[in-house]
C-alpha cells in the first residue's frame, strides 16, 4: 500500500528499510514506524504536534471518556476492510479500530512525537509519520479512511479512496465542550456547521453522535483542555478558572460525515 514519498515508486520492504525502484531508501525507527515525510521536511524539523501535546491526548483518551465517538466510526467499518487513520495523532483511535473490528488499520501523522508514542504502544497496527498534503499511499488502496478532527486534503483523499471506498471525517459539533467554554468564557460561541461541498466527494451521511464527559480529577479537566485548540488562545487567568475546578460536567458532540468517490 506504501509508496516512495519521492518518486511515488511503489515501496518493498527488506529488513528494517523500505526502498522504491530508484533506490529512495526509508529506515524503520526502533519503535516500528517508518518516517515517509521528504524533501525540507525529512530533516525531523519540529512539524505537528508536540509531545506535551501528544501525553495530554494520550492520557484524556485512556480515560475513555471519547469511546462513543469510537464506538460509532467503527459501525462503519467491516471486519476485512484495509483503514487509513489520517492525521491519526497518538494511535488510540487506530488501533480501536483494529481490535474492535478485526479491520487492518494503520495510522499516520506528520507529528514525529505522535506516531512514537503510537508505535511504542501499539504494536498489532502499523504507523508512519507523513503529510497530508502528499499522503504516500497508493493509489485507490483504501477502504475506509477516518480523518478525525484534522486538516482536510480533498484531493489526496479521493485519491487513495477505492472506487466504493468511504472517508468518515470527523468535526467536533456545535456544543461541542459548551460547558468547558462556559468556564472559560463570558461569552461562548457554538462551533459553525462545516457545509463545504467538495467536487471530488460526495457527501453520503451525516450523523451526530454526543455524550456527557464526566471529568472527576482536575488532571483530567486539564488533559481535555489541552488537546482543544482553546489551550493556546486562553489567557492564564481563564486558564487558573478550569484548574480549580475540582470536577466538571461537559457535553460531548461530534458530526461524523461520510464521503464517497464522485
Ligand atoms: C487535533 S489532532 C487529532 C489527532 C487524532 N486524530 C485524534 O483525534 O486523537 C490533529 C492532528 O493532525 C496532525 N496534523 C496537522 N497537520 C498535518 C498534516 N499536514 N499532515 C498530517 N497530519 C497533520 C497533528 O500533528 C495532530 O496530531
Ligand atoms: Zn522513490
Amino acid at each position: 500500500m506504501l509508496i516512495c514519498p519521492v518518486c511515488s515508486g511503489e515501496l518493498t520492504k527488506n529488513g528494517n528499510t523500505y526502498k522504491c525502484s530508484l533506490n529512495h531508501s526509508f529506515d524503520m525507527a526502533k519503535e516500528g514506524y517508518v518516517n515517509l515525510l521528504s524533501g525540507k521536511h525529512k530533516a525531523g524539523e519540529l512539524i505537528g504536534d508536540n509531545r506535551d501535546m501528544a501525553k495530554a491526548r494520550r492520557l484524556f483518551l485512556e480515560t475513555g471518556h471519547y469511546d462513543f465517538l469510537a464506538e460509532s466510526i467503527c459501525s462503519h467499518i467491516g471486519g476485512n476492510d484495509n483503514v487509513l487513520d489520517i492525521s491519526c495523532g497518538e494511535g488510540y483511535y487506530t488501533d480501536y479500530f483494529r481490535r474492535k473490528t478485526g479491520a487492518c488499520a494503520s495510522g499516520f501523522d506528520i507529528s514525529k512525537e505522535m506516531i512514537r508514542l503510537a508505535a511504542k504502544k501499539y504494536k498489532e497496527t502499523f504507523f508512519f509519520v507523513a503529510n497530508i498534503a502528499r499522503i504516500p499511499v497508493k493509489d485507490e488502496s483504501v477502504d475506509v479512511a477516518v480523518q478525525i478532527c484534522a486538516p482536510f486534503s480533498e484531493k489526496e483523499f479521493a485519491r487513495i479512496l477505492k472506487k466504493d471506498g468511504k472517508l468518515l471525517s470527523v468535526v467536533p459539533g456545535r456544543k461541542h465542550l459548551w460547558e468547558m467554554k462556559e468556564v472559560l468564557y463570558s461569552t461562548p460561541y457554538e462551533n459553525n456547521e462545516d457545509d463545504t461541498v467538495y467536487e471530488s466527494l460526495i457527501l453520503t451521511d451525516e450523523a451526530t453522535v454526543k455524550s456527557t464527559v464526566r471529568l472527576s480529577t482536575p488532571e483530567e479537566i486539564m488533559s481535555l483542555f489541552a488537546m482543544t485548540p482553546y489551550y493556546y488562545r486562553t489567557s492564564d487567568e481563564d486558564k487558573a478558572k478550569l484548574g480549580s475546578l475540582p470536577y466538571l460536567e461537559t457535553q460531548a458532540e461530534f458530526t461524523i460525515r461520510t464521503f464517497t468517490r464522485r
